[in-house]
């Protein structure tokens, strides 16, 4: 809890003294006084020992492929969406029939402000990663801000963002393996019945990569932000701080590909593959009839419980 409270304070102390341009983020003091320094000290020398440790495997990954993988995730993710769209298309439900309240407000608050904060961290980590495209220096280094502070953005939301929806993402396996048999209905144009609760296989994985991978991140972001912290535990498992720092890394990088992933699925879902999605998540209303067919499971239950009644929904 301190070192995050520490973690705000810093990112808005530094981006106060930027604006006001004073020095760089982190100050190395490389006065021999400062005892504990592990980056800036004796450790050093260490470090340069231990390279062979994660130092190869790092440099490797760091110089040939994380750029290359995350080209493949962007243009490859898109493109295949981009032909989804091209040859099955938008798929459109009745909006004249009756419709149920799916996100209330606390629900779709909380969203938004999850969206609020990729939106700043997934374009600003992308500048990191392609900076010498982009003339490095400033630009990049902005970004790095800005990518700090879209991280506090998505603290804020992390634990609401869990609780609102946790119980409705647990996996039922009878359900959610016949919807990953037929992807959900997605590769036809005919509206099919798909077997999903409120929320389906696809939404659920997003889900969990959003939460979990979305705590890994600010983790291995925060190692990476703070570089220089003394954690006894590293020496018993014979790893010493820069070994955690590549680790973090490899991690970040990794872990940052797979959310990029889903993360452009979540868009491409929300705003092109079903008409009234984004609807959804603005008024917090979805039309029964899209229900019916996308969420067949969550539609019986809401018709046992009297919520709807059937005749009010014709079968296409
Ligand atoms: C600009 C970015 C975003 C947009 C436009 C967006 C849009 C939407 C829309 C329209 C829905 C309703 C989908 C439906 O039920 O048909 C939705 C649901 C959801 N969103 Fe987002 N969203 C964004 C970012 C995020 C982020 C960053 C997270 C998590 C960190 C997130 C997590 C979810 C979850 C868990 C759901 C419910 C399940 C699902 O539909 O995937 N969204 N979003």
């Amino acid at each position: 809890m301190k070192k995050t409270v520490l973690f705000i304070l810093m990112t808005l102390g530094a981006y106060a003294r930027e604006i006001g341009g004073q020095v760089p983020l982190v100050q190395m003091d490389l006065s021999a006084s400062k005892g504990g320094d592990l980056l800036v000290s004796s450790q050093m020398i260490q470090n340069i020992l231990h390279y062979q440790n994660w130092g190869g495997l790092f440099l490797n990954l760091q110089v040939h492929w994380f750029r290359l993988l995350f080209a493949i995730i962007l243009i490859g993710v898109i493109v295949v969406f981009a032909i989804h769209y091209l040859i099955i298309g938008k798929k459109v439900f009745n909006e004249n029939c009756p419709s149920v309240l799916v996100y209330p407000l606390f629900q779709r608050i909380i969203h938004w402000i999850a969206a609020l904060s990729f939106v700043l961290i997934i374009p600003t980590g992308l500048i990191m990663m392609f900076g010498k495209y982009f003339g490095g220096g400033e630009f990049v280094r902005i970004s790095r801000y800005i990518h700090s502070i879209g991280t506090v953005v998505f603290i804020i939301a992390f634990i609401p963002l869990f609780y609102i929806w946790v119980r409705e993402m647990i996996i039922s396996f009878k359900i959610d393996t016949k919807w990953v048999f037929i992807l959900g209905g997605y590769l036809k144009k005919k509206h099919i019945k798909v077997p999903a609760g409120k929320f389906n296989f696809g939404q659920k994985t997003w889900f969990w990569m959003a939460i979990l991978g979305g705590f890994v991140m600010i983790v291995s972001g925060a190692a990476m932000y703070f570089q220089d912290f003394n954690i006894p535990i590293l020496y018993k498992l014979k790893l010493d701080q820069i070994d955690l720092l590549r680790i973090m890394a490899v991690v970040h990088n990794f872990v940052g590909m797979a959310i990029l992933a889903l993360f452009i699925t979540h868009l491409y879902m929300s705003l092109f593959a079903i008409k009234g999605s984004l609807k959804s998540m603005l008024t917090g209303y979805k039309s029964v009839h899209e229900l019916k067919y996308l969420n067949s499971s969550y539609y019986k239950k809401l018709l046992t419980k009297g919520f709807i009644s059937e005749d009010k929904v014709e079968d296409d």
